[in-house]
């Protein structure tokens, strides 16, 4: 029960992201398949269960047609899912452009292609703009839905105007927005043109969350900096209101993980698996196909892995599951043929007549063949991460086998799994090559006593903790509002 006395499971959530937990392609004029989407964030909100939610977003695809939008809406109906439409000049503008190739290599620290620097410091306004339209058209359809009463929970850096709009709307809603990438240091979003507005429209939030307390301070400090607010132990303050800033390290839903090992097919996989790479080990990554991933800087450290230990060379494979996406991009297209290179040119080196070092696959997976492949050995070696929950899967998926995690230190993971996992600086890949060959020879008491930790965290600190915490915290924060208005 929150403050309000409302219990939390019979509390109506409006949750909105860009992207909806499913994404649909067109079969027919009126007939749509739904995918489950692929990222982190799905993965966490897919475990949210005890809320009776509703989820506002972008189901993926362009649907200019009135019937076909009818037709795609009453699908994703069943879903408990609302969708926003959006042209392909938004998509282009907003979701390409001002989210992927503006927000998203900044808060990860990449900052922009050398070549696209000025072409994309010209195109930035507009791009912009459109990146506040598209808020503006999520924020229609959200007040088109909401019931006084609601939470609203607006998610990650493609909704930062959000908050601003609803509360332009009704100042009355209960509105919160967490960040599911990092927030970087004030210095690097003081770079930013669109600095200051980002920052304000977001503060117009009731509750603003992140993964970890070191995003949160980023963020108290920049609106300190930049804004000339005030930052208190409680979040931002301004002209006597408050926003409330707070870590809420994300989860997923640990049980279906744990109960899919049960499930015959995924053991058929796993017993497929062993025969095919019977006698090697099996080292794995899984990642979207994300420059922030470190997929190039992974595959060089096991080359020279494989460099310094002849050994090992036919006794270890490298699975490596790259999940396309943002395919639009120029920038993931050029990551694409990068990692193609690497591969083509190790698997060159180091491969036999019938066997190769590394197998590469630019497609996603289905859950259960998923579950079945987490169970081995995982090499997480992001440049950053908001949080990488696929190391949180991995964990799941490890009861019986207890295997390794090698995690980067950069993602917000090695704040909960670094007692348990060998933490690693992706950029180093003399001490990633090092660490394979740790974890390869790592004793099975040390595996089992690194393993606990973190199963005991995983299994514990789950999406639904979270969603709950940060609920509670938000109808918290309206009642101590309302009472300060009072007093
Ligand atoms: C990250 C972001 C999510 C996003 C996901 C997949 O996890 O934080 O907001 O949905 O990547 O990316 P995409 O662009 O395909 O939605």
């Amino acid at each position: 029960e929150g403050l309000d006395g409302r219990p939390f499971s019979r509390q109506r959530l409006l949750v909105v992201a860009n992207r909806l937990p499913v994404s649909a392609v067109r079969r027919g004029e009126e007939s749509w398949s739904l995918e489950i989407s692929a990222g982190g964030l799905v993965s966490a909100l897919l475990g949210v269960k005890e809320f009776e939610a509703r989820w506002i977003g972008w189901a993926g695809v362009n649907v200019p047609d009135v019937r076909g939008q009818e037709a795609l809406t009453k699908a994703l109906a069943e879903k408990r899912c609302i969708p926003v439409f959006l042209d392909e000049d938004i998509v282009h503008q907003y979701y390409n452009g001002y989210c992927n190739n503006i927000l998203w290599p900044l808060f990860h620290y990449l900052g922009l292609p050398q070549e696209d620097r000025l072409a994309t410091t010209r195109s930035f306004q507009s791009q912009f703009a459109a990146y506040i339209k598209a808020n503006q058209m999520f924020a229609d359809v959200v007040n088109q839905h909401y019931k006084e009463g609601d939470v609203v929970w607006c998610h990650d850096y493609h909704l930062m105007f959000l908050p601003k709009c609803l509360k332009e709307y009704n100042s009355e809603m209960k509105v919160g927005w967490f960040l599911h990438t990092p927030f970087p240091s004030s210095e690097i979003h003081r770079t930013l043109p669109s600095r200051s507005d980002l920052l304000r429209a977001v503060l117009a939030a009731d509750l603003v969350g992140f993964h970890t307390y070191d995003y949160a301070r980023h963020f108290v400090s920049a609106c300190t900096r930049i804004l000339g607010y005030e930052g208190t132990p409680e979040g931002v303050e301004n002209q006597g209101r408050l926003t409330r800033v707070a870590a809420f390290p994300i989860g997923i839903d640990s049980d279906r993980f744990i109960r899919a090992l049960e499930v015959p097919q995924v053991q058929d996989h796993i017993r497929e698996l062993k025969d095919t790479f019977a006698g090697r080990k099996v080292m794995l990554g899984v990642d979207r196909l994300d420059m922030i991933k470190g997929i190039p800087q992974k595959i060089l450290a096991f080359e020279k892995f494989l460099e310094e230990n002849p050994d090992w060379r036919d006794k270890v494979v490298l699975l490596q599951i790259a999940v396309p996406t943002r395919t639009d991009v120029p920038e993931y297209q050029k990551l694409t043929s990068q990692v193609h290179e690497i591969v083509g040119r190790i698997n060159g080196r180091f491969g036999t007549l019938t066997t190769v070092p590394i197998h590469h696959l630019d497609r996603s997976l289905d859950f259960h063949a998923l579950c079945a492949l987490y169970a081995v050995t995982a090499l997480v070696t992001s440049l950053r991460d908001g949080m990488n929950l696929v190391s949180y899967e991995f964990v799941a998926c490890q009861d019986s086998k207890k295997g390794v995690l090698i995690l980067s230190e950069f993602a917000g993971a090695a704040q909960s799994l670094g007692a348990g996992a060998v933490l690693v600086n992706p950029w180093n890949i003399t001490e990633v090559a090092a660490s394979i060959g740790r974890a390869l020879n790592m004793s099975p008491e040390e595996r089992e006593k690194r393993h606990r930790h973190n199963f005991a965290h995983v299994t514990t600190h789950t999406a639904q903790e979270w969603a709950e915490t940060f609920v509670s915290e938000l109808n918290d924060t309206v009642v101590e509002a309302q009472l300060r208005i009072r007093q």
